[in-house]
């Protein structure tokens, strides 16, 4: 398969894996020791960019808004927040093991990576009948023959832990599979101390654990991921509109961080696929050069939550809406845009990806949007062992940074080395004192996706980013 740059999808994957491990975006969990399975590390750059990612999400969706609260929940929780919500009974992948070579995989991954037809096959929900396909397909087993699969299983992906001293299972507590329970179970908290109108939302970035049974695809599924949801509680007869609101909301942002929204699609995820809790979800998918996979989800979760740990906890976790004619109370129903912050990364590299020939050479760049990009602003002087220069462009370096946070200096190599770095870091615009400077107070700016450079005025430069920065 072909990507719009005309580049094997397979290709595209490997150098986006390889940039990010060179330039110090995303490095394997626990890589010295031979890594953890699900687990990747974000380095310098990778944490620059999920800074900028999650600044730009709470700008939108938390700070320009009037009616959205934030909340930074434990992520340890009360075993009982689990059950209420049917996630220890529901919230499980079926798991199938070859009982020769104990080769371990999820049903349906297994049935789509064989059959190579996404999205089209219908599969059995009943354990017998998902054997039976398996047992059709003749898969070879490395030990010969065919794979012998036992019946598969339901199998729990919540990462159970133990909490205190105690052995006995009253201390048995999950690490979070999703952030969204810790709101629901502060929805009496926030509505009791900050008196919010009806519609309102609380919103929350986090960590959650999934045991997923074969992470993958880099940072697409991994065991430890990171999460930015939002639950909108609204009156229940208007649910449909917030629902179309928060699904355009979502689309102006993906387009406004600079995710390549001819790979965007919305899916209507049919009545026997959706999570346990939803009466409906778009799942928002993304081509990424693994194949068309989730990135997004945004689900109506009607009163589901709420009324299960109202009934769980014995709390009354209702509204009191005081409208025009009269106080009415009732249990909000949910709209929750939910976001993976690491598949935004990696959609965010795979949009931004990009091969040219520059001056003839071949280069490598990223052309993120400049509020995304980990370093803004570049700064170098023409020539490293020139004294006048450097002090000049270490002056200038401080400046800008005091200014814009994330600017770099960078003296290393010759110039059109630097360039190239700065491109395939993304860096969207790189500032280069020369020996002119000195006598002019002016220097050059070049932009990364053209290799264009303008002569400014040093003066100038603070209002000229802030323009090209906002
Ligand atoms: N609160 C709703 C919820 O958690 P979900 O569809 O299971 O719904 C929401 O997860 C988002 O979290 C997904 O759209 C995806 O972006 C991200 N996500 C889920 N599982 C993931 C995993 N194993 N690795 C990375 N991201 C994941």
């Amino acid at each position: 398969m072909k990507d719009l740059n005309g580049m094997e999808n397979q290709d595209l994957m490997q150098k986006i894996v390889s940039l990010a491990k060179r330039r110090g975006f995303v490095f394997q969990g626990s890589e010295i020791y031979g890594g953890l399975a699900g687990t990747y590390d974000y380095g310098p750059l990778g944490t620059l960019l999920k800074n900028n990612i999650k600044d730009s999400w709470l700008k939108k969706f938390v700070h320009s808004r009037t009616d959205m609260y934030l909340l930074d929940a434990a992520i340890l929780m009360n075993q009982n927040v689990w059950k209420a919500t049917g996630h220890v009974d529901h919230f499980a992948d079926p798991l199938v093991v070859c009982e020769k070579c104990n080769f371990r995989e999820r049903f349906d991954m297994l049935i789509l990576t064989e059959t190579k037809e996404e999205g089209m096959v219908l599969l059995p929900s009943n354990p017998k009948e998902q054997k039976e396909m398996l047992d059709g397909l003749n898969i070879k087993c490395p030990k010969g023959g065919s794979h012998v699969w036992s019946t598969p299983r339901q199998f729990n992906m919540m990462l159970a832990t133990k909490v205190g001293a105690s052995e006995d299972s009253a201390a048995t507590s999950y690490l979070r599979p999703e952030t969204a329970q810790g709101i629901f179970v502060n929805f009496k908290n926030v509505v009791d101390s900050m008196n919010p109108k009806i519609p309102f939302g609380i919103a929350q970035i986090g960590k959650a654990f999934r045991n997923e049974i074969t992470p993958r695809d880099f940072i697409f599924r991994l065991r430890e991921l990171e999460q930015m949801e939002i639950e909108y509680f609204v009156k229940p007869s208007e649910w449909e509109k917030n629902f179309e609101y928060w699904r355009d909301e979502i689309l102006e942002w993906m387009e406004s961080v600079g995710l390549d929204m001819k790979k965007i699609h919305n899916v209507e995820i049919g009545d026997g696929d959706r999570a346990h809790y939803s009466a409906r979800t778009i799942d928002f998918e993304f081509e990424y050069p693994f194949g068309q996979k989730e990135l997004y989800g945004l689900a109506y979760r009607g009163d589901y939550d709420l009324s299960r740990h109202a009934d769980a906890s014995g709390q009354k976790l209702q509204y009191v809406d005081q409208g025009e004619e009269g106080s009415e109370v009732y249990v909000p129903h949910v709209i929750e845009p939910s976001f993976g912050l690491d598949r935004t990364v990696l959609a965010l590299l795979v949009s931004s990806y990009k091969e040219d020939n520059m001056g003839d050479e071949p280069r490598v760049y990223l052309s993120l949007d400049p509020k995304i990009a980990p370093y803004k602003i570049a700064v170098s002087p023409l020539l490293k062992n020139k004294e006048d220069l450097v002090e000049k462009s270490k002056n200038l370096f401080g400046i800008l940074k005091s200014e814009f946070k994330n600017v770099v200096f960078d003296d290393n190599g010759n110039i059109g080395k630097r360039y190239r770095r700065q491109d395939e870091i993304g860096t969207p615009f790189c500032v280069v004192v020369d020996f002119e400077s000195l006598e002019d107070e002016s220097v050059t700016v070049r932009h990364r996706d053209t290799g264009e450079q303008e002569r400014l005025k040093i003066e100038d430069l603070i209002s000229y980013f802030k323009e090209k920065l906002a």
